[in-house]
């Protein structure tokens, strides 16, 4: 029987809430197979961690998760440390040092999720992001000058490398030719004089080896616009690390929430291991109280799924999520239940284990 190796870091917050919801799915989806199994292995790595050892993961945390087919991740970051610290101590390390340049979000209407555009179908919100991951307004480069003085100066640099912009450009234009969609660049050219115009540059180059692939460029202000008014404009997306970040958010809103929002920190050349997580954060505003929505923790286990090959049930476990939706049987309250947590999660188990997929 194959054995997949998963580190599990739930993190902070709501995160441990709506990983185990994950972990309860993926282990279900195994069960019903019989041919794989999971072994997972839990690091207890986040900002409570952070308050009694002085940092956010091992100091060979990254050695210890190296070995593993992939990382499960839930939510890092809370009030009581300073999010540049415990971010760039666990999350952003691992997509950086992992090289997970690739961060795909599906923007997509399923089924039966609460969208707040009038007349919006299931057809018109069906987009997949892909956000550079690794570089760009994210590098970490800057520096900090006269610190407290009336000249004191911030900078934060974003860095566009040629390998770093191309490799993204590439993906994406390889993921719109295997899907026969259309690929929209979102960038800001008219005002970052530099990077941007890079970017539009480095669009533009490497489509002349996808002349099939048809494409868009849009400034990402005027993006955002279309997103609510026309997001039928939109499938397959390429997009810069902070734009990628606020565009999805503003994704997740029109297509459920952020409670429904997954996405997958990839490295496609898989000399390091992959790490799925769902869009949102630690969510403290509702932390503890067994009622954050672990939708999206479990699409993300679905994107895990279809990474290991195990496409079929990367297929159920949607098909699952979007049936628990229609039959609004066991919602949470941001989708307007009354459900908990764990019983969305038991209820996505039982429409998986009826699911046709399963009886095969
Ligand atoms: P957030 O995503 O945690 O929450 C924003 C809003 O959405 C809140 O009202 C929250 O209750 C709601 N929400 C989020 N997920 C939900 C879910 N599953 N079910 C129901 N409601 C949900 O964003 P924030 O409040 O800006 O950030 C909180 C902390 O999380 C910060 O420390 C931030 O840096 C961190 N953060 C981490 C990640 C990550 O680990 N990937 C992502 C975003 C934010
Ligand atoms: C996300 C988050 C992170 C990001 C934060 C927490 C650093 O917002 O995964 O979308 O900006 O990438
Ligand atoms: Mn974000």
């Amino acid at each position: 029987m194959k054995t997949y190796r998963i580190a599990v870091i739930p993190g902070d917050g709501i995160g441990p809430e709506v990983i185990a919801e994950g972990v309860k799915v993926l282990n279900r989806a195994a069960e019903l197979d019989a041919s794989f199994r999971f072994d997972f292995v839990t690091f207890p790595w986040g900002c409570e961690y952070y308050a009694k050892h002085g940092k956010m993961m091992d100091d060979d945390g990254m050695e210890k998760l190296r070995s593993f087919d992939a990382i499960y991740l839930g939510a890092v970051g809370y009030p009581g440390v300073p999010d540049h610290i415990s971010l760039w101590g666990l999350l952003l390390r691992i997509r950086k040092e992992f090289d997970q340049y690739v961060n795909i979000r599906p923007i997509q209407l399923l089924d039966g999720a609460p969208c707040p555009l009038k007349d919006a179908s299931k057809a018109d919100i069906d987009m997949l992001v892909i956000r550079e991951n690794s570089e760009g307004e994210y590098a970490g480069a800057g520096d900090w000058l006269f610190k407290g003085k009336p000249e004191e100066v911030v900078l934060q640099t974003g860095v566009f490398s040629r390998k770093g912009t191309e490799r993204i450009i590439r993906y994406a234009y390889e993921t719109a030719r295997r899907l026969n969609k259309s690929l929209t660049s979102v960038s800001k050219g008219n005002a970052l004089n530099y990077s941007m115009v890079f970017w539009d540059q480095v669009f533009e180059e490497i489509g002349r080896e996808y002349p099939d692939v048809k494409t868009y460029s849009y400034l990402v202000d005027a993006a955002a616009m279309f997103m609510i008014k026309q997001p039928q404009r939109f499938e397959v997306v390429v997009t810069s690390n902070l734009f990628g970040d606020i565009l999805t958010d503003l994704g997740a809103a029109i297509a459920g929430g952020l409670g429904l929002a997954a996405g997958a920190n990839v490295n496609p050349e898989r000399t390091h291991p992959s790490m799925f997580e769902p869009i949102h954060g630690s969510a403290p505003d509702i932390a503890g109280r067994g009622i954050a929505n672990p939708l999206a923790a479990v699409w993300s286990a679905s994107q895990l799924l279809d990474f290991l090959g195990q496409e079929r049930w990367g297929k159920a476990v949607l098909q699952a999520v979007e049936q628990v939706m229609v039959e609004r049987a066991a919602l949470t309250p941001d989708m307007g239940g009354t459900a908990s947590t764990s019983e969305v999660g038991d209820r996505v188990v039982s429409a998986l284990a009826a699911s046709s997929i399963a009886a095969k």
